[in-house]
Order: C-alpha cells, then structure tokens, then sequence
C-alpha cells in the first residue's frame, strides 16, 4: 500500500481542508497528516494547538495518523517511508506555488510524487486567513471549521480583544 502525506501549516485547519483529508485516505487508505511546526508564516496558533486541532477535526476518519514535522517535507517522507504528497487546489491562482513545490521536492526526492486533489466546490473561497479574519472581526464561522477550532478561535479572539 501506498503511504501519502498530506502536509500544511494548517493555521488552523479549515473544512475544505477535512474534506481533502476524507477523500485522501479513501484514496490511498493510509495518510498521514503532517502539520509544520517551523513554519515561516507567522501563525495565530502555536504548532501544539495546530497539531491538537487537526486530531480533533480527524477523530473517526480510518486510516489518518496526524503529526508534527519540521525541516525539509522530503527528510520527513524519507524517514516515514512515504512516496505521495498530496496537495489540493483551489484555483488557478493556487497552480504556480504548488506546481514550484512539487517540482522543487521532486529534485530533491526523485521517489516522491505530488497528487493534487481539486478542492470540493463548496471550499473554493476557503482559506485560513479568511476564517481568522471573519473571527477576528465578530462574523460566524460555523460551516467553515471543525467545532473545535470555532472553541479555540473564539476564545483567541476575546483575548485579543481585552
Ligand atoms: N480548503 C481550504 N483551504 C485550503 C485548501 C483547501 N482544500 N487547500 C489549501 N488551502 C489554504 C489554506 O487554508 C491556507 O490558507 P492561508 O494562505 O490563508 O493560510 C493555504 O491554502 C495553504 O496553507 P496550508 O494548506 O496549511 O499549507 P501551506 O501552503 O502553508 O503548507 C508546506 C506549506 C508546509 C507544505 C511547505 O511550506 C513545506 O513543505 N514546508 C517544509 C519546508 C520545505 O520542505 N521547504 C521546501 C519545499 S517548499
């Protein structure tokens, strides 16, 4: 069997980012789901709640193991023994970035390959910015987020607020 892995900041994960999280592991039954620790983005979650989060919007999808990594994607598929990467587009907008990474892990690992699964129709306009921004300014995020996320960003924000 094939070992996928689907990488992220995740900050944090959204809906859009569970539906590809369900049709990966329906196509490849095994995912692991590796959440960047040292990411260059500066994020609103620390990597433990990160990590913590996707856990909770995962519990009871067969076949997901979720973990940090850090350094390069490629040592890390190395080590897990992994051969798929799996990203997902949105738009045409999203094609330059993900088709670089891809070409850039592919020189780096010529045994790894990028699978790019589209977006569902429902999450086009989905990203993480858009969910902390709509929070961050008192809009409902509920259809957008796991339920756990929605308890952490509320309780993030009114900090903020204080
Ligand atoms: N539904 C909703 N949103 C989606 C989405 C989907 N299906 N697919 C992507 N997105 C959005 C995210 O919400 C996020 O939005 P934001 O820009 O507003 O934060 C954005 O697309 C991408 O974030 P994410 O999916 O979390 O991944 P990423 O692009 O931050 O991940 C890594 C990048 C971690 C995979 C990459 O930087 C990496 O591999 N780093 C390790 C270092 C390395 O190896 N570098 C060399 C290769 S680049």
């Amino acid at each position: 069997m094939k070992q996928a892995i689907y990488p992220g900041t995740f900050d944090p994960v959204t809906n859009g980012h569970v539906d590809v999280i369900k049709r990966a592991a329906r196509l490849f039954g095994r995912v692991i789901v590796a959440v960047h620790e040292d990411s260059s983005k500066s994020c609103l979650f620390s990597a433990e709640e990160r990590i913590r989060l996707v856990k909770e919007a995962v519990k009871g999808i067969k076949g997901i193991t979720v973990e940090g990594f850090s350094g390069l994607l490629v040592d890390y598929c190395r080590r897990k023994g992994a051969d798929i990467i799996i990203r997902s587009l949105r738009a045409v907008s999203d094609f330059d970035y993900e088709f670089q990474m891809a070409v850039i892990n592919s020189e780096l690992y010529k045994d790894i390959d990028t699978v790019f699964l589209m977006t569902d129709k429902r999450y086009f306009f989905l990203s993480s910015s858009i969910v902390k921004d709509v929070a961050i300014r008192g809009g409902d995020i509920s259809g957008l987020v796991p339920p756990a996320v929605r308890g952490l960003i509320q309780e993030k924000v009114s900090l903020l607020r204080k």
